[in-house]
């Protein structure tokens, strides 16, 4: 059984994964605060992201930009015009909702793709939830956090909060290029926070006013966009398809190879598939349920300002189908915007082929934190009722706690103490807890429904042997092991040792 994206909130807040901010005064929509065990799943997530894209890759050097920038990098990049969502207003009682949601909570159709004259079409025949009357025309919001720079608050003094982590990436290009020594094709990644004024915020973390993205800026020489070296590591991969042509046609998704699909022109560029193929293995290999992924064409009216052709990697929620990873062809749109406003020269030398160009971003990962955060979860969830508890198959590297130490009595102090020791150990390499409170099975259950692969238990037999049982998580099964041997064990089982084969 899933649970409702509701259900998952309550589980999230009993367990303290997450919380509604500031809920002491009645919540902040739209923003959520990251309690003790969802801190350390979320660092985690983004470690593993930051090391499988960045660490362990010649081509990609990171940065930590500010989330403040000069008010002209939101200018030039069209944020401040075109950043906007559909938004509907009545005049009767001043009601404010986001065209497309209220269409499709009103209609029960998906208003997906829809542009802002079929919007508007749709809005004319539907009333204002409060007060029934009739909509004004179709308007549009700004999503721009707005704020002042130094003690004076007039229009001089505004800047922005960035609504996106991109931008930093781009007004830093050259200096990064030059910096890490990078040569085309080459990317430049960054991971942190992003703030939009979403009209409505929903779905708990999926839908925030405050939240993160890990983003790869992919520069490409203007005349190789085509070529793809690394097309080769994804394209056995199969996955759901569902490209603009499928759409349109109210053709179902197609399963296919990601070589097929660049081979038969449905994704146009190799560097697409490239993408959508390594997040999706990067997604797998910590566990998510490969099942529940799809990629699916942004139709023509759904592009954003900045793209020419854009492909979301999508989960199936329990809410419907929906977009954790945009990967935008935002072409050289950001580099010549910034060219333009800035009056600064960000062409590169290219010494392959002697040339100075503009490169092109053909492909723009851009996945959300919160959002993957969720799926995690969502596919390590499982009420197993035989063993009466939650179980959270969260893989080691992401869980929050990869061992728990107990003694098997919590009153016979010799236990304690060599429980104590085994944990400290174990605490030098690993995130470690130390529990006595309750009976084992109890302690068993409780880590469990935070995800814990190991519970590491002293006993009367450790006293004498000097060893331990190691419990695994998902099959229960209980293996003993030297305590000079642990370290090592655990280092094994992280790796992807199997534990029936300790
Ligand atoms: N630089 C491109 C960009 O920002 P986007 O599709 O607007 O593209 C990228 O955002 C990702 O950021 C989304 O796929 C989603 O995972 C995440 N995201 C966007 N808005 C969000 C929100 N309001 N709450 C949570 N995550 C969001």
């Amino acid at each position: 059984m899933t649970l409702t994206i509701d259900e998952m909130a309550t589980f999230c807040k009993r367990k303290g994964l997450v919380y509604p901010n500031s809920e002491l005064y009645g919540g902040l929509a739209g923003v959520f605060d990251y309690g003790p065990l969802g801190a350390e799943l979320k660092r985690n997530l983004m470690r593993e992201w930051w090391r499988f894209f960045v660490q362990q890759r010649e081509d990609i050097a990171g940065i930590d930009g500010a989330i403040l920038a000069h008010p002209k990098v939101w200018v030039a990049s069209g944020h401040v015009q075109n950043f906007t969502d559909p938004m509907l207003e009545c005049p009767k009682c001043g009601e404010k909702q986001r065209a497309d949601h209220f269409i499709e909570t009103a209609t029960g159709k998906s208003a997906d793709g829809l542009s802002r004259k079929e919007l508007a079409a749709m809005a004319k025949e539907l009333r204002c939830p409060r007060c029934s009357s009739p909509w004004k025309e179709l308007g549009a919001f700004n999503m721009m956090f707005a704020t002042h720079v130094g003690p004076v608050r007039d229009d001089a003094s505004v800047a922005y909060l960035r609504p996106e982590t991109a931008q930093l990436m781009f007004a830093d290009f050259r200096l990064v290029a030059e910096n890490a020594r990078l040569k085309l094709p080459f990317g430049i990644a960054q991971m942190g926070k992003a703030f939009r004024n979403e009209i409505a915020p929903r779905n708990f973390l999926f839908r925030c006013r405050e939240f993160e993205q890990m983003e790869i800026e992919y520069f490409i020489h203007p005349k190789q966009l085509m070529e793809c070296p690394y097309v080769g590591e994804v394209e056995k991969l199969r996955m759901l398809v569902y490209s603009a042509e499928m759409q349109k046609s109210q053709r179902d998704a197609s399963e296919m190879s990601l070589g097929d699909a660049v081979t038969q022109g449905t994704i146009k560029t190799p560097w697409h598939a490239y993408w959508l193929g390594k997040t999706f293995e990067w997604f797998t290999a910590l566990g998510a349920n490969a099942a529940k992924f799809r990629i699916r064409q942004h139709l023509p009216e759904e592009l954003s300002h900045y793209a020419l052709d854009t492909w979301d990697l999508e989960y199936a929620f329990p809410f419907g189908w929906k977009e954790l990873q945009g990967i935008a062809n935002r072409g050289d749109y950001d580099l010549k915007q910034h060219m333009e406003f800035s009056g600064k020269d960000l062409s590169l030398f290219d010494e392959a082929s002697k040339e100075r160009v503009i490169p092109h971003v053909v492909a723009e990962p851009s996945l959300g934190v919160d959002r993957s955060f969720l799926v995690f979860l969502y596919d390590a969830y499982d009420d197993d009722k035989k063993r009466g508890n939650v179980v959270l198959h969260l893989h080691p590297r992401l869980a929050p706690v990869q061992c728990a130490v107990f003694p098997l009595l919590s009153n016979r102090p010799e236990l304690v103490e060599k429980a104590r020791t085994v944990h400290l150990l174990l605490r030098e390499e690993f995130s470690s807890v130390f529990d006595r409170a309750g009976s084992i099975g109890r302690r068993y259950a409780r880590q469990d429904e935070q995800g814990t692969p190991w519970c590491v238990t002293v006993d009367f037999d450790s006293l004498q042997n000097d060893d331990v049982t190691i419990r695994d998580r998902d099959s229960t099964e209980q293996k003993r092991v030297p305590v000079a041997r642990l370290a090592e064990t655990v280092r094994a089982l992280v790796r992807g040792k199997p534990f029936s084969g300790l």
